[in-house]
């Protein structure tokens, strides 16, 4: 990239970073762009100079991951950088820009692809853009930052009749079947996409993780049967994500919550993330990240009543072929 260009992305990086704080001080600093698939796409304002830019980047994920099951197989990410004061304007432009460029890559018009764009959840400006190019908000990454008045004291309030705790080796078959009921429940929103290898795959991800001396799996029981599953990773874990919070190296990330469905509005849910909130709030854990879909009717009014609130909106086409 030529010096002019370099100091040209810096400044944009520079404005998207205050314009970011102003909004929500849990993003991050903008940080480097990845490299993309080729040149970054560019819209230039009135004025002759950089108001964005964006980098495409071109994922294919192959069905030995389990990644494939949380989405499509082949993923066109579009990551941009929007510095200027019409924001809607300029994010317009770079779509199009975008959808040109996707046009001309032959594997965007297969069925298992999508295009998609993570937005700050609280910067309403692109929205009406990101609409108007066919992308729907699919997810939500929450976020939930430890209260300032430090930890509760005592124990957490649980609920009646359930008891609450940390699974291991013995419980694998358990937590599977909660783990795959929850899977299936979230494919009613366009998200995960069962594959022939998810039950194995999910499995083999449990017995890892149930094997380790701190598990981060919790099982709530009523007379001795798993009744709700709540699986974490604390900071150390959760590298992955930390990046998308101020709170980089404190983040920690809640993986997995499911109450069977004739035991749900009793309190087992509450029961379970109270129990984790107390360790993290304990601990150095600073902000707890999850995601939820967007039209999950159950999720949302339960994390938001858990203290959680919208960081990240992940608009997505699907297939890629969708955005127009
Ligand atoms: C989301 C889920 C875990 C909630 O568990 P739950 O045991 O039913 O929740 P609780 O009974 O502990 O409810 C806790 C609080 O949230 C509220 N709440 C829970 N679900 C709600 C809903 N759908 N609408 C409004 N409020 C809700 C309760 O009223 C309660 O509030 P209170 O503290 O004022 O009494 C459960 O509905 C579930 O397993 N859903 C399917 C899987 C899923 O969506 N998982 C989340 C994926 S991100």
């Amino acid at each position: 990239m030529p010096w002019v260009v370099r100091e040209a992305v810096r400044d944009v990086n520079r404005a998207v970073g205050r314009r970011w704080h102003a909004i929500d001080p849990l993003l991050p600093d903008p940080g480097t762009l990845p490299t993309g698939c080729g040149e970054p796409l560019v819209v230039t304002g009135d004025n002759g100079r950089m108001a964005g830019l964006g980098v495409c980047v071109h994922q294919h994920i192959p069905p030995q991951s389990l990644n494939q099951t949380w989405g499509a197989a082949d993923r066109f990410t579009l990551v941009p950088r929007l510095a200027g004061q019409d924001v809607a304007g300029t994010a317009d432009l770079l779509l199009s820009q975008w959808r040109d460029h996707l046009a001309g890559v032959g594997v965007t018009r297969g069925p298992d692809t999508s295009a998609s764009v993570v937005w700050p959840s609280l910067d309403i400006t692109g929205v009406q853009a990101l609409l108007r190019h066919g992308l729907q908000p699919l997810t939500v990454i929450a976020a939930r930052t430890c209260p300032a008045s430090g930890p509760p004291q005592g124990a957490p309030r649980g609920a009646y009749g359930v008891t609450i705790r940390s699974a291991g080796p013995a419980d694998e078959e358990q937590v599977l079947d909660l783990e795959l009921r929850l899977i299936r429940y979230d494919m009613h929103f366009g998200g995960p996409v069962w594959r022939a290898n998810t039950a194995r795959l999910v499995r083999d991800e449990i017995r890892t993780s149930l094997a380790r001396p701190a598990s981060w799996t919790w099982l709530a029981e009523r007379n001795g049967r798993a009744v709700g599953l709540l699986v974490a990773q604390p900071p150390k874990e959760a590298g992955w994500i930390g990046g998308m919070t101020s709170k980089t190296t404190t983040a920690a990330y809640l993986q997995t919550m499911f109450v069977d469905q004739a035991e749900r509005g009793t309190g087992i849910g509450a029961a379970l993330v109270r129990n984790l909130h107390a360790r993290f709030d304990a601990s150095s854990v600073a902000v707890t990240l999850l995601h939820h879909s967007q039209v999950n009717p159950l999720s949302a009014p339960f994390w938001y009543r858990m203290g959680y609130r919208p960081l990240w909106t992940s608009w997505e086409a699907r297939p890629a072929s969708a955005l127009r």
